[in-house]
């Protein structure tokens, strides 16, 4: 069901879960203070119980109440509204649910005005991550949504698609530094060209990162230049997904979908998610990484978690050679 601002801010009030736009993917919403519905999203999403969930807050203020540092958030707030997540200490006023029992929160003001509308008529924060079932894509527009979610939630507030396209970059704060969680289309580069520091990326705290994670619908094939794969997979039966980067582009697969045509990371990113979700007929995705520097290690990291296979192209070229990663 789709729902207007009025009907998704009441159903919020009721304790019910409501999908909403935001910058980066689809969030499943909540309202942190209904226990209730903090409950709700983990059995929706089918989420372990000890992954925590993240906060969505109208302005810095209402995040500073619910926290423990205000200083962390005023040393980030310049990126805010916008696609960056900071694990800062929690105040008492977190049930212990959201946080799954973690001494961090995970906080962000998110950059899209229908939602910025819904945390403001509600005056406190959104619990929301993304919309799909644990493992699954994320949506970035309304018509990605499983099913099932859109049934058992109150509906969802169709606020087309995501600009951004993958998920908001996280940030931790250790030892004097900051430290990339998950990257995101707010790279290293970006963090420290405002001064903060930036120690190195510290990969195994967020517990919803495994590295199977982002399942597509159909298998992935990550190609690489080589590989010792044995299995044949025929170009036939590939859909190739098109960074406009790619070395392998002018071979005859069955299908490809351009992410974009001059290469743009931007346009990589809100293309992405999408295009695992419209492979036509074919059997396979396949997908080249992208020369990691800046926001494309984002899209890197999204594809190398979506992918089950690790591809090459056989010697004719005729076909590529896989094996189960
Ligand atoms: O862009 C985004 O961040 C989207 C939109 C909806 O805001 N949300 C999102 O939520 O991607 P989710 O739950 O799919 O991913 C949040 C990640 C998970 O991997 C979770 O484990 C991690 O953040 N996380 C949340 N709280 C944490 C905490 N206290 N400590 C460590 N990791 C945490
Ligand atoms: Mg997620």
């Amino acid at each position: 069901m789709i729902l207007s601002i009025p009907e998704a801010v009441m159903a919020l009030r009721q304790g019910r879960t409501v999908i909403v736009p935001t910058e980066t993917v689809y969030g499943l919403a909540a309202r942190v203070e209904s226990a209730g519905a903090v409950q709700q999203i983990f059995q929706i999403k089918k989420r372990p119980p000890g992954n925590p969930l993240i906060l969505h807050f109208a302005d810095t203020e209402t995040m500073k109440k619910y926290t423990a540092e205000p200083d962390l958030i005023d040393r980030v707030a310049r990126f805010w509204p916008g696609p960056l997540t900071l694990l800062v200490p929690h105040g008492d006023r977190i049930p212990r649910a959201v946080t799954a029992g973690s001494p961090l929160v995970a906080c962000r003001i998110p950059d899209h005005p229908l939602l910025l509308q819904i945390l403001k008529s509600l005056g406190e924060p959104l619990a929301a991550p993304s919309a799909n079932l644990s493992g699954r894509v994320s949506p970035t527009c309304a018509g990605d949504i499983d099913p099932l979610l859109l049934e058992l939630t109150a509906g969802v507030v169709d606020g087309g698609p995501c600009r951004i396209g993958i998920e908001s970059t996280i940030i931790s704060f250790t030892e004097q530094r900051f430290h990339v969680v998950r990257p995101g289309m707010i790279s290293e580069e970006q963090l420290r060209a405002t001064g903060l520091p930036v120690g190195d990326p510290l990969e195994e705290i967020a517990p919803g990162q495994s590295r199977r994670h982002y399942a597509p619908p159909l298998p992935l094939i990550l190609l690489k230049e080589r590989g010792d794969g044995t299995n044949r997979v025929e170009l036939a039966d590939c859909c190739y997904l098109d960074s406009g980067r790619g070395r392998f582009a002018g071979l005859p697969f069955g299908a490809r979908i351009s992410l974009s045509m001059s290469g743009r990371v931007e346009e990589v990113a809100h293309n992405l998610f999408s295009a695992f979700h419209k492979p036509g007929n074919a059997r396979f995705l396949v997908m080249e990484p992208l020369p990691a520097e800046g926001s494309a290690i984002a899209i890197n990291d999204r594809i190398s978690r979506a992918a089950t296979l690790l591809g090459h192209i056989s010697g004719e070229g005729s076909a590529l050679l896989t094996r189960t990663l």
